[in-house]
């Protein structure tokens, strides 16, 4: 009877277990994040500056699908700047009156706009990898934003006797540690409005922590709302309490 349980169990975890087993093998760099813990918080000038590295970096490869313009106010960029940020691309809308399909520059209510048309454009080029849609890759990697980061700062020289396949790049983290994409990030890549330092070290954290933002938007909210539930509760425990003695003052 219990062998019919484990067993089943056991290949299960296995399976479960594989992603974490066909990583690069290099362990993950933890970091600490601000939002870490039940009272951290997203830092929006991180948050902000996060956006920009995404932007004028890895939007040319990759897209952002789940987030909106509009959601680019929630951290910090103004109305006019959301605005031209939308513009900057077409997206193709219609039918108009005629019937026909038309490009016309992007707005607020739109979707970040992909940089390609479709996979197969995505796939040719990019030496045939396809850059995945940015999203929820926090969600989506085990380790979460330790794992993109480390991903980010994992290049590195090959070593001897390693075969890197044509077009590749060396990278510690990544599964069979060879990946489709070049180094993104490099020291002073940007240059961020607020005067923060552009290390490379700086760039990696302020992308992914704005990426675990387009993950997890309302993350803030709900840990806020976490903390006034568990308030009040304790507030309505302390009433009962003394309910309970009031009720029961005379019963000896
Ligand atoms: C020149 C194009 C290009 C740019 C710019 C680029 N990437 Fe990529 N990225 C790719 C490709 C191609 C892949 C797929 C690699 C593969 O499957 O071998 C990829 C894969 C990834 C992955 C997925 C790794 C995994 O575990 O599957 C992440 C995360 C990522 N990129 C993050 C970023 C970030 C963050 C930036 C900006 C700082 C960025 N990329 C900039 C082309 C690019």
């Amino acid at each position: 009877m219990l062998r019919t349980i484990l067993i089943p169990a056991a290949l299960a975890f296995g399976l479960a277990a594989t992603p974490a087993l066909a990583s690069g093998g290099a362990p993950l760099t933890k970091q600490s994040w601000s939002w870490d813990g039940v009272f951290g918080a997203y830092d929006q000038a991180q948050l902000k500056r996060g956006f920009q590295v995404f932007h004028e970096v890895c939007s040319n490869c990759h897209g952002l699908k789940l987030v909106a313009y509009r959601n680019l106010k929630v951290i910090g960029l103004s109305e006019e700047e959301a605005k031209a940020v939308a513009g900057e691309r077409e997206v193709k809308d219609g039918p108009n009156d005629e019937g026909e399909m038309f490009n016309r520059p992007g707005k607020l209510s739109d979707h970040y706009i992909p940089p390609f048309a479709n996979d197969q454009a995505a796939r040719v080029s990019n030496n045939g990898a396809l850059p995945p849609d940015l999203s929820l890759i926090t969600k989506a990697r085990v380790g979460g934003p330790d794992y993109v980061y480390s991903l980010l700062m994992g290049y590195a020289d090959t070593p001897e006797g390693f075969t890197l396949n044509d077009g590749m790049n060396y990278n510690k983290i990544f599964a069979g540690n060879q990946i489709g994409m070049a180094p993104p990030i490099a020291d002073d890549l940007v240059t961020y409005a607020d005067g923060t330092k552009a290390s490379a070290d700086q760039i990696a954290k302020d992308v992914v922590s704005f990426l675990n933002w387009a993950a997890e938007p309302e993350m803030d909210a709900r840990k806020s709302m976490g903390l006034k539930v568990m308030l009040f509760l304790l507030l309505l425990t302390g009433l009962f309490y003394a309910l309970k003695r009031k009720i029961w003052a005379d019963v000896h």
